[in-house]
């Protein structure tokens, strides 16, 4: 059951992941890095295992790539459930744009902590980037258990819960939500971002250190690594109303997967080809026991699946 409070925090989520995915829509670059998120290991299961299989997506947003990938690797049906309705239009045209037929998936109303399907239903349950989402500890303990209800024994539950603590996910961003949370300009200043503010500012950088220093500064350079996808990626880690990804530890993951009777509980790790100012971090994003990553990155980026005993 949801409070009602519960009800404004998942709307408000809702609201902010709408806006972000349409501009994520709208851009060649970052439609490219999503499509590469998933490929035939990304989920940890043999790619011949989903053909005729059926899948749930909960939370899966607009974008559909997660839906458009299980097409591919052969499922039969997937289904996608998120908060109220806004997200059908959008997911509809994605997926049709992706030449995704309509027998390939069903869409519907629905919450994470409540899951409006029966008992064992999925041979696939997916949980990306949802959980974090939650308001409390408890909250996400509680998903955990209803994403476990409606997957089948011997199915697998795919949770994906983000960057867990280390200097950028334990101390800045974490500090930047606050700031953002009290201060109203800063908080209409990231509302706003889009690469032509930033690209302004490059252009006052790049003419400032002429002017004052003789330093000649590649300005094509340093725009092409801010884009939409950029923006977006700021806007993901900072507008959001809860987000407790340094709770979700390996050790905090893994003990829900031990409760909730699972076995071959993998973590997975995937590395993310990015075209931004991201790409000069993701090496050291995806590698985990380098000691400058464990600095900057702490437990790395948490994701799991299991098998349903
Ligand atoms: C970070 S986005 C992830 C979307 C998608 N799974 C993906 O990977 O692109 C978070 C999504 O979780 C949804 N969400 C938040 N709380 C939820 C809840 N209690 N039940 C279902 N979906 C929820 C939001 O509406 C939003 O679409």
């Amino acid at each position: 059951m949801t409070t009602e409070s519960h009800t404004t925090h998942e709307l408000k989520t809702r609201e902010i992941y709408q806006k972000q995915h349409e501009r994520l829509a709208t851009d060649d670059a970052a439609i490219a890095r999503i499509k590469g998120i998933y490929d035939d290991e990304t989920f940890g299961v043999d790619p011949t295992w989903y053909e005729g299989k059926e899948a749930l997506d909960i939370g899966c947003g607009n974008v559909g790539a997660l839906i458009a990938k299980l097409t591919e690797l052969k499922v039969k049906k997937s289904y996608g459930i998120d908060i109220a309705t806004d997200w059908m239009d959008s997911l509809t045209a994605s997926l049709e744009g992706q030449n995704i037929g309509k027998e390939k998936y069903e869409l519907s109303t629905g919450n994470h902590l409540s899951i409006p399907f029966e008992d064992n239903r999925f041979d696939m349950v997916f949980s990306n980037g949802i959980l974090i989402h939650l308001p409390t500890l408890e909250d996400i303990k509680a998903g955990f258990k209803e994403a476990s209800r409606v997957c089948k024994k011997d199915g697998y539950f795919f949770a994906s819960f983000g960057p867990c603590q280390g200097l950028v996910q334990g101390a800045i961003f974490p500090a930047i939500r606050k700031y953002y949370r009290e201060n109203k300009e800063f908080a209409a200043f990231i509302d706003n971002i889009n690469p032509e503010t930033i690209h302004e500012s490059i252009d006052k950088i790049t003419k400032d250190a002429k002017k004052f220093a003789d330093q000649d500064f590649d300005q094509q350079w340093m725009k092409s690594l801010f884009g939409v996808d950029f923006c977006v990626f700021l806007q993901n880690y900072i507008q959001a109303p809860s987000w407790l990804s340094n709770e979700c530890t390996p050790e905090f993951v893994e003990k829900m997967f031990e409760e909730n009777g699972y076995k071959n509980v993998k973590r997975l790790s995937h590395f993310c080809k990015r075209t931004d100012v991201r790409k000069y971090f993701a090496p050291l994003h995806f590698d985990m026991e380098h000691p400058m990553s464990k600095v900057l990155y702490g437990e790395g980026y948490v994701q799991y699946v299991g098998q349903k005993i």
